[in-house]
């Protein structure tokens, strides 16, 4: 699959996203209105997660990318920490097959190095054993920060081609974490919160942003299915005119 590393033509009005990219925000705030521990509720995120792979398959989404943990969440109390990595460790465990068996494609995106020996081997198995799924790519985001990821762009780009005299945007893409995917159409953040937490920054340019109040482990098919209604009412210029887009529209149509 070859795709221009920047995607910025007029969609078809109406049309579902092709590329999907959450913040899965609210798992704490879920557990404690249950006066559960933070972990509960981290527990039943990645129940969310389960289902909202399948709803976005089924939808035709082709990429769903998830931000499972930032670069900036180290700084929580280490015993979550640990508990998040082991939950990462068993997901990754119990996980592969099934996404295999779903026709899925697993990449797991940022600085993998900080992890532990055994969870680098698993994300190295599960990338392996899915890599020629075509259903859906599910892209991990997990110890990425999108500051991180411009600068490993830039480092291996002068690695690879000494310091060039002249940088432009097409040069750096191919070497972004998520070259291998289109920008992202549609961004939803859950939780409540309307920031970008150093996500995908670079690649967020110009997609649709949507926010929920809905937490994390209650985002179901018809959460999904709103923010996706609300993306199709959306009209996507990329600078253009309104009565531009309009004309392109209506030749891709004629076409
Ligand atoms: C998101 O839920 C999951 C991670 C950042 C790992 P939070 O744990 O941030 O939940 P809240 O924001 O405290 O409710
Ligand atoms: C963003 O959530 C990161 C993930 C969902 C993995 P946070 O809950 O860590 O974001 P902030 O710190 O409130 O911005
Ligand atoms: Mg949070």
């Amino acid at each position: 699959m070859n795709h221009p590393s920047s995607t910025q033509e007029v969609p078809a009005h109406g049309d579902v996203p092709r590329h999907v990219a959450i913040i899965m925000d609210g798992n704490g705030r879920w557990a404690r209105s249950r006066m559960l521990p933070r972990i509960a509720g981290h527990r039943r995120g990645l129940e969310a997660v389960r289902a909202t792979v399948e709803n976005c398959a089924e939808r035709g989404i082709g990429y769903l990318t998830l931000f499972a943990f930032s670069s900036e969440n180290w700084r929580r109390p280490a015993e979550e920490v640990a508990l998040l990595m082991q939950l990462f460790q068993s997901a990754l465990t119990q996980e592969a097959e099934r996404l295999h068996r779903a026709a899925v494609r697993l990449r797991v995106v940022g600085d993998t190095r900080r992890f532990g020996r055994k969870i680098r081997l698993l994300i190295e198995q599960a990338e392996r054993l899915t890599a020629d799924n075509q259903r859906l790519t599910l892209t991990i985001a997990a110890n990425y920060g999108g500051r991180w990821d411009i600068l490993q762009a830039l480092t291996r780009l002068v690695a690879d081609k000494g310091r060039p005299e002249k940088l432009d945007e097409a040069a750096l893409a191919p070497y972004l974490a998520m070259s291998y995917a289109p920008e992202p159409d549609l961004f939803i953040r859950t939780g409540g919160e309307q920031r970008i937490s150093n996500f995908l920054l670079w690649q967020l340019a110009y997609s649709e942003l949507y926010f929920t109040e809905t937490l994390w482990p209650d985002f179901d098919a018809q959460a999904l299915d709103q923010a996706i209604a609300s993306y199709r009412g959306r009209e996507r210029r990329f600078g253009r005119t309104s009565e531009q887009v309009a004309a392109t529209l209506a030749t891709a149509k004629r076409a």
